[in-house]
C-alpha cells in the first residue's frame, strides 16, 4: 500500500492566509487556519504592525527581518520562503500570513506553496481582502462597468502596455518605482517618470487618484484627487496605490 502523503512528509503542511488590510477583514475562515497552526509567520504592512497577530498566536514570528536595507528584495523573499519552509519540513503545521490577499503582488507566498508541494507537503492559499477590495468600496468604483487594468508600476514603465481609455488603469507600488532593493522610505524620483509615460495617454488635467486604504477601523482612506501633471511632484506614502479612472466613458 503506498503511504499518504501526510505520512510521507511528517505532517508538516503550509497554509497561507491574508489578514487583510485592516485586523477587522481577516476571515473567519483564515482566522482557523491561523489558530490551528502549530506555528504562525507573517509579514505585516509596516513594521510593529503585527503585534495583534502576536496576541492571537503563542508561536507567532514576523518575517520583517527577511528584509535587509540596500539588498534587492527578491533576496529577502528567498529568505522568507525558506524561513515558511523550514519549520514545514520538520513536521510542523505552519500558517504563513501576509497583509492583503497573500496571493496578490506578493512573490513569496506562491513559491512559498510551489516549493512545498514539490516536495510533498499539502499546502493551499486561503482568499483575503486586498487593497483593490478596499478601493472598490471606497472610491465607488464597480469595475465590472467600465473595467479595470491593473498592473505593478514598475513593470508599466518597463514593459508598457495598450492603455483602455474606457477602461480604470490601476497602478500598485508607485513609491518604489525602478526600486529592486529594500528601501524604508519612498523614491519619488519614479512618480515623474511614471507621469510622463502617463501623459502619452491621458491629458495632462486629467484627474487621477492616489489612494491608501486605512488600516484602522473607524479612519477614512486617505483619497487624495490631482491633475495627473500634478502626480510627478507628489510624495506618495509607502502603501499608495494610483487609480486612474477612464478618459473615455
Ligand atoms: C507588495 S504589494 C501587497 C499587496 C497586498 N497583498 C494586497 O492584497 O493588497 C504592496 C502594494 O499594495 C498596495 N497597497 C498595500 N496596502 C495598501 C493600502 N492600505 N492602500 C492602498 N494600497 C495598498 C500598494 O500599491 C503597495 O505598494
Amino acid at each position: 500500500m503506498s503511504q499518504s502523503r501526510e505520512a510521507s512528509t511528517g505532517g508538516g503542511s503550509l497554509t497561507v492566509i491574508g489578514t487583510g488590510i485592516r485586523p477587522q477583514q481577516l476571515t473567519p475562515e483564515s482566522r482557523h487556519a491561523l489558530l490551528e497552526a502549530d506555528d504562525l509567520l507573517y509579514l505585516a504592512a509596516e513594521p510593529g504592525g503585527g503585534s495583534w497577530l502576536e496576541r492571537l498566536h503563542p508561536n507567532a514570528r514576523s518575517l520583517e527581518g527577511c528584509y535587509v536595507a540596500g539588498e534587492e528584495r527578491r533576496s529577502a523573499y528567498e529568505a522568507m520562503v525558506e524561513a515558511i519552509l523550514e519549520p514545514v519540513r520538520r513536521g510542523r503545521r505552519v500558517c504563513a500570513a501576509f497583509y492583503g490577499h497573500p496571493g496578490v503582488f506578493v512573490t513569496p507566498s506562491h513559491e512559498a506553496v510551489r516549493r512545498a508541494h514539490a516536495d510533498g507537503f499539502p499546502a493551499r492559499m486561503l482568499p483575503a481582502v486586498s487593497a483593490e477590495d478596499c478601493l472598490y468600496a471606497d472610491l465607488g468604483i464597480d469595475p465590472g462597468r467600465s473595467g479595470r487594468q491593473s498592473y505593478e508600476a514598475t513593470e508599466f514603465l518597463e514593459h508598457p502596455r495598450p492603455v483602455d481609455g474606457r477602461a480604470y488603469l490601476i497602478l500598485w507600488q508607485i513609491s518604489v518605482i525602478g526600486e529592486r532593493r529594500a528601501v524604508s522610505s519612498p523614491r519619488y524620483a519614479g512618480l515623474a517618470e511614471l507621469a510622463e509615460a502617463l501623459l502619452a495617454h491621458y491629458p495632462p488635467e486629467h484627474e487621477v487618484v492616489v489612494y491608501e486604504a486605512s488600516p484602522y477601523p473607524l479612519v477614512d482612506a486617505i483619497v487624495e484627487r490631482l491633475p495627473l501633471v500634478a502626480l510627478a511632484e507628489e510624495q506618495v506614502t509607502p502603501m499608495a496605490t494610483l487609480v486612474i479612472p477612464p478618459r473615455e466613458r
